[in-house]
């Protein structure tokens, strides 16, 4: 994935990049697809923890995602201060994200680049997309919902721009 020529881009960050972002990144780059519009967005997500790098999406949210009919695909990376000016928005699953993300941009040049993404949601009104990591399969259906919500929000607000 390269984030330098298209006109925009996005990265979708989380904890572990097994669970939330993997899947952000999945379902917004399919119904990009659906749009024609991925070609002009460059997608990407990554974890504040290097823990799992290179590991592919948990085997919970695979199953949970290809149950809808998604195509799974990705390996496990940790965010870089780097990312920050290469992507245009980056998008974070809850609020420790958030300020993890905020803490790399230590000149605070990025400020408005960095997007909460329950602020996209319009049918879920909630604090956090929420950590499914240690919970049961619900969890799983639960965040996928509600980034279909936030996604599908994201390319109606895209569409006018790239
Ligand atoms: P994610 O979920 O942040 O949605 O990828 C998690 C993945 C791994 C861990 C926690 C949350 N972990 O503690 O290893």
């Amino acid at each position: 994935m390269s984030s330098d020529r298209a006109p925009f881009s996005v990265l979708f960050v989380c904890l572990g990049n097994i669970c939330r972002s993997p899947a952000a990144e999945i379902i917004f780059t399919h119904m990009a697809r659906e749009r024609g519009i991925a070609e002009r967005i460059a997608i990407d997500s990554a974890g504040t923890i290097g823990y799992h790098q290179g590991a592919p999406p948990d085997a919970r949210m695979t199953a949970a995602l290809t149950k809808k009919g998604y195509d799974v695909f990705g390996a496990s990376r940790q965010i870089v201060a780097d990312d920050l000016t290469r992507f245009d928005w980056i998008v974070t699953m809850d609020q420790q994200n958030f300020r993890n993300v905020c803490e790399l941009d230590t000149h605070q040049k990025h400020v408005g680049k960095v997007r909460p993404f329950v602020g996209f949601c319009r049918e879920h009104e909630v604090k956090d997309v929420p950590d499914p990591y240690y919970g049961g399969t619900r969890g799983f259906d639960f965040v996928i919902e509600l980034l279909e919500d936030g996604c599908a929000a994201m390319l109606d607000e895209l569409e006018k721009r790239v």
